[in-house]
């Protein structure tokens, strides 16, 4: 129930009188007065109807993934004639989103006051590695399948970043040569055995059995893209891949520049079709949520990931490519993505190396005196300031309660099960 005029954040004043509140997430509410007490104003809502670059920082254990699962859930509930039109990934680093297709019962008082209930979400597709897809069932999370990635949508970049290897090395020229002879790697267990018994084909074949006790490619595995479909929202949970950290960095990398590519060409179609007074394609909009995201594209390293969620921010909004990244350490992040992020949502920050950064690279940010602000309310999670690019506004927010189940909260000995 929103009874006071909401705000609308990320969606010009014009586009509010034309399209209202529809394809708008509602994350919260307006924090009011000074004192001790929290009073809570007007609702706020988030666009997400269109591209939009959006950050999400924050100390650790103060709200960043809960929030990601806030904006999760209203991409869930938004009516089909909106949300059929969008398709949601997200890059699950912890493994905890799978609980949101439960109902969170525990807070149904506190969620009564802020006009929801408690709802699982209804499109929420898991998929998870094949390695660990038993155990999953085993312990009754409604899982939907594997993911799998086919070998052949891997650049060689990508080949030589997963098998630790780069031109310099014997072993990355002798697979940049088989790369570039047959323009692909179709199959590990194939290249495995063509290659020979010299000391360089061994160290190759070394390092791709590596890969192949994975578990994760198969030749026979569909494209990445056909994981989304429109109206769900695909949750990948890389958390398994862990010991394994070149992974992750590959899921999101292919998923990023696989999209990509796609969205480039359906966008000219689409295009096309709008001159012909055609209605446009049925899935304009592509979402990428990435948690702990200064692991995909660190300042000061460079993964494949790195560069694709660079292109993403910049030239991402044209085809319909949004982001939500979220991190502790936004010092850590690439700057290209920094400064092309048109909302932020700021959990308490208190490194002064993050504020800086910040600060830096977004004067309109002005961070220390908003934070002093949060660190009066004393230590009250889901607290935040946004910060509006596209309505040039800020404010400070309560993040509303999750309506479904949030598994990320830290293990306690006293906790013995979620459902
Ligand atoms: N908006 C909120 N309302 C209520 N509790 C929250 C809110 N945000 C976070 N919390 C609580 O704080 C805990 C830590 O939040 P989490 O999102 O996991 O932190 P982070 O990802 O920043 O490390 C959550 O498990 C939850 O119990
Ligand atoms: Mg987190």
């Amino acid at each position: 129930m929103l009874t006071e005029e909401p705000i609308v954040i990320g969606r010009k004043k014009k586009d509010v009188q034309r399209y209202g509140y529809r394809g708008t997430a509602y994350i919260g509410r307006v924090v009011l007065g000074k004192g001790e007490a929290l009073a809570l104003g007007r609702p706020v809502l988030l666009d997400i109807s269109e591209s939009h670059v959006i950050l999400v920082l924050g100390k650790r254990g103060y709200g960043k993934s809960y929030t990601l699962g806030v904006i999760l859930e209203e991409f869930d509930r938004l009516p089909f004639s909106v949300r059929g039109r969008l398709s949601v990934v997200n890059v699950d680093t912890a493994g905890v989103f799978w609980s949101s297709k439960f109902p969170n019962k525990e807070d149904e008082e506190l969620l009564k006051q802020w006009g929801l209930t408690p709802r699982g979400m209804q499109n929420l597709l898991l998929y998870v590695p094949k390695k660990v897809l038993d155990h999953y069932r085993k312990a009754g999370i409604p899982v939907d399948g594997a993911f799998l990635l086919n070998p052949a949508e891997l650049s060689l970049e990508e080949w030589l970043w997963l098998l630790k290897l780069n031109l310099d090395h014997p072993a990355g020229s002798l697979l940049a040569e088989i790369y570039e002879e047959k323009g692909e790697i179709e199959d590990i267990d194939a290249l495995i055995a063509s290659l020979g018994d010299d000391e360089v084909s061994r160290t190759l074949k070394a390092r791709l059995k590596i890969v192949k006790g994975w578990e994760i490619f198969d030749p026979s595995a569909p494209s990445v893209k056909e994981y989304l479909k429109p109206g769900k929202i695909v949750n990948i949970d890389v958390s398994t891949f862990r010991g394994d950290r070149r992974l992750p960095s590959i899921v999101v990398s292919l998923i990023g520049r696989r999209l990509f590519e796609e969205r480039m060409l359906a966008k000219k179609g689409e295009d096309a079709a709008l001159l012909r007074g055609e209605s446009p394609s049925s899935m304009p909009i592509v979402w990428m949520v990435v948690d702990e995201a200064h692991l995909f594209a660190p300042r000061n390293d460079d993964p494949p990931s790195r560069e694709v969620l660079r292109i993403w921010a910049k030239v991402g909004r044209q085809p319909g490519l949004g982001m939500i990244l979220a991190t502790q350490q936004p010092s850590d992040l690439d700057d290209g993505i920094i400064t092309q992020a048109d909302v932020f949502i700021s959990h308490r920050l208190t490194s002064k190396l993050d504020l800086d950064a910040l600060a830096k690279i977004k004067p309109t940010y002005i961070p220390e005196a908003l934070d002093k602000e949060i660190s009066r309310l004393g230590h009250e999670k889901g607290l935040a300031i946004v910060l509006d690019d596209v309505t040039e506004r800020i404010l400070l927010i309560k993040v509303r309660p999750r309506m479904s189940l949030h598994a990320g909260s830290s293990a306690s000995a006293l906790r013995t099960s979620y459902l």
